[in-house]
């Protein structure tokens, strides 16, 4: 028996040694391949969908790069964006917590609040839809998320002057929206049996 354990466990760990790293790089690039596939395919359809943007966006979220079809990727966006919106309003109330801010200021900073907490319950109406198969619905959700993100900006742009301190938030979120959104679109377009695979 014992002359017999090296040469198996030889044998075993020159196997795992050998398909270890060949199935670990097989799921990570399908994974990659999936997230640049469906960034690729937005960007060209939604001018409001930046490839490099959408491609870091679920990179750097650690689900990610866990989805298995553009079904998954999608809903995943959609967490993306819920904890994009929930860190957005925090990041408001936050400032506004500042007692000496300019009252124009403050005003447009109070709005945002309002459009960003409203925005939380509407997402998981967004969610729920999507999970659902009601595309039209979750459309409609998404789209009110995207017209907060610009009503909150538009606020500070009417009195010349005036910094916005929402601005890259805004922008995040209104980009977020949009991907989701085009992969509601991808997934409407293409045949059943493209978005199970
Ligand atoms: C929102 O999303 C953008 C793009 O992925 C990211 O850079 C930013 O850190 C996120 N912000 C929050 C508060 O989650
Ligand atoms: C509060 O707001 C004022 C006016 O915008 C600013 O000058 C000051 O730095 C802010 N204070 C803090 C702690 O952010
Ligand atoms: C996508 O992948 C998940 C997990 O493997 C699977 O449950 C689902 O049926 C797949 N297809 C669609 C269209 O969701």
């Amino acid at each position: 028996m014992s002359s017999a354990t090296g040469p198996v466990s030889f044998f075993l760990f020159y196997f795992f040694m050998a398909s270890g790293p060949f199935l670990r790089s097989d799921a990570s690039s399908s994974s990659d391949d999936l997230i640049a596939d469906a960034c690729s395919r937005c960007s060209e359809a939604n001018p409001n969908v930046d490839y490099g943007f959408c491609v870091a966006s679920f990179e750097s979220y650690p689900q990610g790069n866990l989805a298995e079809n553009l079904t998954e990727l999608g809903r995943i966006s959609i967490d993306i964006l819920t904890e994009n919106v929930t860190g957005t309003r925090d990041f408001v109330n936050g400032i506004l917590e500042n007692e000496s801010l300019d009252p124009y200021v403050q005003g447009c900073l109070e709005d945002c609040s309002e459009l960003y907490s409203d925005s939380i319950p509407t997402l998981a109406d967004a969610a729920e839809a999507y999970d659902e198969g009601r595309y039209n619905d979750a459309n409609i959700y998404l789209s009110s998320v995207m017209d907060a993100s610009s009503t909150c900006g538009e606020g500070f742009a009417e009195k010349e002057g005036t910094v916005s301190p929402m601005e890259n938030r805004n922008n995040d979120v209104f980009h977020l929206c949009a991907i989701s959104l085009s992969i509601m679109s991808e997934l409407r377009r293409l045949p059943v049996q493209e978005a199970t695979s």
